[in-house]
């Protein structure tokens, strides 16, 4: 079997292994809606079956008979229902979702064994769709209330001190994006590769800690609008925030209906754009764009070309970085030395999705793929670039030109921050 239709083919199965283990709840658990931002999970269930059916048994015709009826298959489409009103639909039962998806796959697979190597592109976007919205799944998770259902999550390696300062990235072109030669698999809004100039600046070698952000909260950063945008600093006394979502007034947390201390070297989540706009101003920085993140990331100096992963071609392992959503929490800062990019830079895959300063925009010469809409009704819209991939994020489905975008207010997903800061502006680590 080539090597590209082999990784499809596990791709599919790794993605599903994650979507049946989300899902293995009773009737009453899957079809409860948690909370207003998500579906209930048995809707993400068919969901991920009917996406599947649609791009890779009927080459995205909408109007070519599926494994569903017309009727039914539309209550699965997102753009037709949002989320808060899914738990009304007459939804297939958890039992009929398991027959479908299974059925749908069974065919791709039969598929899949006659296709050229060129023609599997549907394959990996289809693949990750199924990876994203095991993380939507998780984030449903996060959000119920009840005794935990996950466990605690598994191991994961100690982390060790690393200093705060920030890694000099000197000005320089670099290649932002990828194409398809370079990554088969990359989305509609990774491409193409192109030159940017970057002006230079410093990022910080980890994402802000646990420690850092109640460094900020002791500090009344919730109380002084002066660290806030106008735009931020309503929203904050309009939603009465006073700390990351999830964390209570006492020091701890709940993580999958387990009541925890707060870890203090643990990257900070749960935080909106907003949130991570104020802590950076409190600590003399800013968010860094998504073209700096992306060359800190992933650009080599010395060799003056892309790396495929921060630490150099080959992938990922779960020794590099903290991925696949096993340990239901991010790793403690420094746990990753042999994950470091080229410019020192820790910690940018896994961990927590970090916010950065840009809305969504396409680069020159983009071109939408086989599904159109996933990236373009979204472009210009009040979105903030998202970067780097979380914990809980399928370590296939991710890359570092990989873009991810949400509401500068949404908190419930796994979103942190690094900090950044212009070049001239000499840095002062955080005493906290
Ligand atoms: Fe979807």
């Amino acid at each position: 079997m080539p090597d590209l239709r082999e990784r499809a083919a596990r791709g599919l199965e790794a993605a599903r292994a994650r979507t049946l283990h989300l899902t293995d709840l009773d009737d009453v658990e899957l079809t409860t809606q948690h909370n207003e931002l998500m579906s209930p999970l048995v809707w993400d269930l068919a969901h991920v079956g009917q996406q599947e059916d649609l791009w890779l048994l009927r080459g995205g015709d909408p109007a070519a008979q599926g494994l569903l009826t017309a009727r039914i298959e539309k209550l699965y489409d997102a753009f037709e229902h949002p989320r808060a009103s899914r738990v009304r639909l007459p939804l297939l039962s958890a039992v009929e979702a398991r027959t479908y998806l299974s059925d749908v796959r069974g065919r791709v697979l039969d598929g899949l064994e006659r296709l050229d190597e060129e023609l599997l592109f549907p394959f990996g976007m289809v693949e990750q769709h199924e990876q994203q919205h095991t993380e939507t799944m998780l984030a449903t998770h996060q959000l119920r209330d009840g005794a935990n259902l996950l466990g605690p999550g598994g191991p994961l390696p100690a982390g060790r001190a690393v200093p705060r300062d920030g890694v000099l990235v000197p000005a320089g072109p670099f290649t932002l994006g990828v194409d398809a030669h370079a990554e088969p698999f990359s989305l509609d809004n990774e491409r193409p590769a192109h030159t940017v100039e970057v002006a230079a600046f410093r990022i910080a070698r980890t994402p802000v800690t646990n420690a850092e952000w109640q460094g900020f909260i002791d500090a009344g950063g919730y109380d002084q609008p002066h660290w806030w945008s106008p735009r931020g600093w309503r929203h904050r006394l309009s939603a009465g925030w006073e700390r990351p979502l999830f964390w209570s007034a006492d020091g701890r947390r709940r993580r999958f209906g387990l009541v925890e201390e707060v870890p203090p070297d643990e990257p900070v989540q749960h935080v909106c754009f907003f949130e991570a706009e104020a802590y950076a101003a409190w600590a003399g920085a800013r968010l860094p764009t998504e073209q700096e993140w992306e060359k800190a990331c992933a650009w080599d100096p010395v060799a003056q070309r892309r790396r495929r992963w921060p630490w150099g071609d080959t992938g990922w392992t779960p020794a590099l970085a903290n991925l696949g959503g096993a340990a239901l929490r991010p790793a403690p800062v420094g746990a990753y030395p042999a994950g470091a990019s080229a410019y020192g830079v820790e910690q940018t895959m896994g961990e927590v999705w970090e916010w950065t300063s840009s809305g969504l925009e396409v680069w020159p010469g983009f071109s939408p793929m086989l599904y159109a809409d996933y990236t373009e009704p979204f472009v210009g819209g009040d979105y903030r670039v998202l970067r780097g991939g979380s914990w809980a994020v399928g370590g296939a489905a991710i890359r570092p030109s990989f873009r991810n975008w949400d509401h500068p207010v949404r908190r419930q997903i796994f979103s942190g921050l690094r900090l950044a800061w212009d070049a001239e502006v000499r840095t002062v680590g955080l005493d906290v």
